[in-house]
């Protein structure tokens, strides 16, 4: 059985104060063993948060990392900075870094065969526009994006790995995917991996993510093969965050 992972990717949001109140209200909260939590903080917080959730049974991760060891890269950041800020995971091919930083299905898949490299567990990102679902080509952009990854870093890849499925029109818009949309793009998924490794598409977690909220997450999370969520907005406030986190049945 996948556990459910419910996990807040905060974008360029934040400042110390307000990391400092988020992570202590996550941290004070009654524990639920049987959800898995992370958090994304922007770059300069992740010390912060290390300190915080440090034997905490919270993760958190980077929001993106650059594919070469280090260098003249000036801006980015490496596998190996992360891990020395206890990262556990780390996004890769968000749709923010594919649209406004011009981040290409190869620049996604350097990133995620990088992260696995280095020992972090990449969170891929995919989902289409929604001039793409209008066109009715979900399927083939979320196929084109996992099977540059896939190309690159192969099945086994996957054993350490999330996928996220954000379909870019419900991203901050407040127009989530219907469950019966979001579940079907999911199966879709996993049967793409399970035509090829039933065991890895079988334990593979894939996170649905775009305007999920506490008063829609139990839905989603109910479907077969949504295995949890990638919320943005809502994860920035402890009381919204925990919302979704106890949707969970
Ligand atoms: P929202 O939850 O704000 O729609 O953001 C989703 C997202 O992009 C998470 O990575």
């Amino acid at each position: 059985m996948r556990k459910i992972l419910v996990a807040g990717n905060w974008k360029m949001h934040g400042s110390t104060a307000m990391v400092q109140e988020l992570l202590d209200s996550l941290l004070t909260a009654p524990a639920r063993a049987e959800v898995d939590m992370a958090v994304f903080p922007p770059f300069p917080y992740l010390p912060l948060a290390q300190s915080l959730l440090a034997d905490s049974p919270i993760a958190w991760g980077a929001q993106n990392l650059n594919p070469a060891a280090q260098g003249a890269h000036t801006g980015e950041v490496s596998a190996s900075m992360l891990l020395e800020f206890g990262c556990r995971y780390v996004l890769v091919g968000h749709s923010e870094r594919r649209t406004l930083y011009g981040e290409t299905d190869e620049d996604v898949a350097d990133r995620f065969e990088r992260a696995l490299e280095a020992g972090l567990e990449p969170v891929l990102c995919v989902g289409e526009t929604l001039e793409e679902r209008e066109q009715d080509r979900t399927e083939e952009v979320v196929d084109r994006q996992l099977e540059a990854v896939i190309g690159r870093s192969g099945m086994a890849g996957f054993q350490r790995a999330v996928v996220a499925y954000e379909p870019v029109w419900a991203i901050g818009t407040g127009r989530t995917a219907s469950p019966e949309q979001a579940q079907a793009v999911h199966a879709f998924i996993r049967d793409k991996f399970a035509s090829r490794d039933g065991i890895i598409a079988g334990q593979l977690r894939i996170l649905y993510g775009g305007s999920v909220k506490g008063s829609n997450a139990a839905d989603l999370f109910a479907r077969e093969d949504i295995d949890g969520g990638l919320v943005g907005g809502a994860s920035l406030k402890a009381d919204d965050f925990l919302a979704i986190r106890d949707a969970v049945a």
